[in-house]
């Protein structure tokens, strides 16, 4: 069952979930203190986020998140640690902004987080990576302490007291066809694009005054896209593009190598 309020101390805040019986499909080994910080502003974490800490140990990165403003919430299997966690978030005197609960990772409502932080194993990353590319909205930022979600490759690593941090940003869902109008002085061009998306990774082509060009260097950051297109026989020069998808339209400006720059937008179609 699905149930979301905006309310971190409301109990419909959170899926319900039964009592887990199972035991930890990866052992308490805490973060650093240091790093804790680190991967907390590796996320950009600010008081608008609500950070989920999945396998959340002793609490520290929550209670770390409640104390850059964020609501935050840890999750974790052992309920030895989830105690622990109540009692250090009194403490720190964040019990207000904080919520812990005993649950299997995989059972828990993510959809409510803007930033998710994971201490886990490989393969327990992948176990996870479809419910939150499907769950997080486009935009929410994953930091992985050490390990890595197979071939969805980083938006960034960084590496802080000998630990390799991931950060992943939720890519929007952009593939498929769209209809673009980019606004020249004097002139209104159509252009057709198909989009693919791997990831964070942009492919495809353009169809721009009947000729067929291919998207170069697309990227997807967030609900952000950027791509190039080649100068040449379709009547614009070497173009780069960018645009933020918004309710179902992507708005943006593109820009030649001359420096011009102009505004375009695209709708799927009808
Ligand atoms: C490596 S520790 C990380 C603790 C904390 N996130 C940190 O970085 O300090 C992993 C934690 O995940 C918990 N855990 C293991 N399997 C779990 C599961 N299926 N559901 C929820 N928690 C789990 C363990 O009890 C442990 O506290």
């Amino acid at each position: 069952m699905h149930m979301t309020t905006t309310a971190p101390n409301d109990p419909r805040w959170l899926q319900v979930h039964r009592t887990p019986t199972q035991l930890p499909d990866v052992p308490y080994v805490p973060t650093d203190d240091a790093v804790v910080s680190v991967m907390l502003h590796l996320a950009r974490v600010t008081p608008a986020d609500t950070v989920y800490d999945l396998g959340c140990g002793d609490g520290r990165i929550v209670i770390a998140a409640a104390r850059l403003g964020a609501r935050a919430v840890g999750v974790d299997i052992d309920l030895q640690r989830i105690k622990e966690c109540d009692w250090n978030a009194k403490r720190a005197g964040v019990q207000d902004r904080v919520q812990f609960v005993r649950a299997s990772l995989f059972d828990i409502d993510i959809r409510p987080a803007s930033v998710v932080t994971l201490y886990l194993l490989t393969h327990l990353n992948l176990k996870l990576r479809p419910k939150l590319l499907f769950d997080l909205q486009p935009g929410s930022r994953i930091v992985t302490n050490f390990f890595e979600m197979g071939d969805w490759p980083p938006d960034q690593t960084i590496t802080a007291y000998k630990r390799t941090l991931n950060l992943y940003v939720i890519p929007t869902w952009i593939q498929g066809p769209w209809h673009c109008t980019i606004a020249t002085p004097g002139r209104r061009h159509h252009m057709r694009l198909d989009l693919r998306r791997h990831y964070q990774r942009l492919t495809g082509t353009a169809i721009l005054n009947r000729h067929s060009l291919a998207i170069l260097g697309g990227h997807v950051d967030g609900p952000t896209l950027t791509f190039s297109l080649a100068g040449g026989p379709a009547s614009l020069p070497a173009t780069h593009f960018t645009a933020t998808l918004t309710n179902s339209t992507l708005r943006g400006s593109c820009r030649t190598d001359s420096g011009a720059t102009f505004p375009w937008c695209a709708m799927r179609p009808a």
